[in-house]
């Protein structure tokens, strides 16, 4: 099984980045706690990282044909303004788990609507960097579920 987890812009600041928000937990940090929990499940992962629109979109696209069964993705601001990444996971059709490492509704009014959500399979936020590792293994317990039918 294979899953890719891409991370969208200002995340390479996690740890550092409005601690009191996200915590001090750096990328790094939650890229090997996904690994190890890939690893006991017998999952490959792959992690993205990238501030630019286009390469999240195109990072996507590529999950078409790479092999990917399964997405984790935190798409940071692009939750809220992103039509390409939307239509691009959508194309794409695989299952994807939104994650957030805040509440997002329960900030800014800019940051209720979120562009993806309808489209995910979950929605995992509010728990800090676990949020990933939730999500992780919502998504994992699902597509194991969905290759034994
Ligand atoms: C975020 C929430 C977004 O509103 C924000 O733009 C982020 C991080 C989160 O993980 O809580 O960059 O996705």
């Amino acid at each position: 099984m294979r899953i890719l987890i891409l991370h969208g812009p200002n995340l390479n600041l996690l740890g550092r980045r409005e601690p009191e928000v996200y915590g001090r937990t750096t990328l790094a940090e939650i890229d090997e706690a996904l690994g190890r929990i890939a690893r006991k499940a017998g999952c490959t992962i792959e992690c993205v990282q990238s501030n630019a629109e286009h390469e999240l979109v195109e990072r996507v696209q590529a999950a078409m044909d790479d092999g990917t069964d399964g997405i984790v993705i935190n798409p940071a601001a692009f939750t809220h303004t992103s039509v390409a990444l939307r239509d691009a996971l959508a194309a794409c059709g695989r299952p994807f788990v939104e994650v957030h490492l805040s509440v997002p509704e329960a900030r800014e009014p800019f940051r209720h609507e979120s562009l993806l959500a309808d489209l995910a399979l979950a929605r995992v936020s509010g728990f800090g960097a676990h949020s990933y590792n939730y999500g992780l293994e919502g998504l994992i317990e699902h597509l194991k579920a969905a290759a034994s039918e």
